[in-house]
């Protein structure tokens, strides 16, 4: 890609495109991520470093750096469309941003975490923080990941994940609920405003892109053969797995602390937190 065409791409309307986006999807996304933070500014202290785990383009990091000025992250994901509109639209934020491309279905992928943490001085993170993503990893994937943030995370430290995480089974009334809660939000979103949708935002983004510089057809051959190994064909775990693969994890305290039928941000936290609640 050259800087001539590339200068052609407006990177802060394709990272607004996917806020709005992904908020026709999560109305209170926004409140979902200030809650998420509330959580770091009371737990911890204001120099520390945290993951953002399956970053997208950076939503948790833009909001978290911005809010947080002595904090940093470290900043992973597999789509490298994604990760070019996060790293071009962001930046660095002043070198407090480390952008990492890694599938975490690799066992791999803590490698050159660990190598960023030790370009940062630190052996382990004080937060790791992921919002709309897990759900993508079988549960055999997602549990390998948790005990491996059980080991990357420093006690006193902590991991939110904000999430769809569904009932129980036996509680089909409150799946239902919460499926007649999706069906609503969809319909107010797609059918009635007619908002741009996850894949009507990828087609415009290739069209765009591609009309710019062919050469970003590498970033789409890419995402492309990311998207047909991510075949859906398992369930999601439930909320419970989530709590107990953390506990299992080494997570000594994992529950709630947000929630609007399934969709829910989890904490948990290794030993006790080492900064006091602060009003
Ligand atoms: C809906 S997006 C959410 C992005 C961001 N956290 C946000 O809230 O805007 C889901 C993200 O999970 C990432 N993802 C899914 N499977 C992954 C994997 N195996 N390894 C790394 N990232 C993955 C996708 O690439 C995508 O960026």
């Amino acid at each position: 890609m050259t800087t001539d065409q590339t200068a052609a791409i407006d990177w802060q309307h394709w990272l607004q495109r996917w806020d709005a986006q992904q908020t026709r999807y999560l109305p209170e996304r926004e409140e979902r991520f200030a809650v998420m933070l509330d959580a770091l500014a009371a737990l911890l202290p204001a120099d520390f470093v945290a993951l953002d785990l399956a970053c997208g383009p950076g939503a948790i990091s833009q909001r978290l750096l911005a809010r947080f000025p002595e904090a940093r992250t470290i900043a992973l994901d597999y789509n490298p469309v994604l990760l070019h509109l996060g790293q071009q639209a962001l930046g660095t934020m002043s070198g407090r941003i480390s952008w990492i491309s890694q599938s975490l279905t690799e066992p791999g992928w803590v490698e050159p975490v660990h190598a960023a943490l030790e370009h940062l001085g630190r052996p382990q993170f004080d937060a790791v923080l992921s919002t709309t993503a897990l759900h993508w990893l079988p549960i055999e994937h997602l549990t390998r990941v948790y005990n491996q943030l059980g080991e990357l995370v420093r006690p006193g430290g902590l991991l939110l994940n904000g999430d769809h995480m569904a009932y129980l089974a036996t509680l089909p009334a409150f799946r239902n609920l919460a499926d007649w809660e999706h069906e609503r939000i969809r319909q107010a979103a797609f059918s009635e405003q007619g908002g741009e949708d996850y894949r009507q935002w990828w087609q415009a983004i290739e069209q765009s892109w591609l009309a710019a510089d062919s050469a970003f057809q590498s970033l789409f051959d890419a995402y492309h053969a990311n998207e047909q190994l991510r075949r859906r064909e398992f369930s999601e775990p439930i909320a419970l797995v989530h709590v107990a693969a953390l506990a299992a994890a080494g997570f000594d305290q994992v529950d709630t602390i947000w929630q609007r039928y399934d969709n829910r941000v989890l904490m948990a936290i290794r030993g006790e937190p080492t900064a006091p609640i602060q009003n």
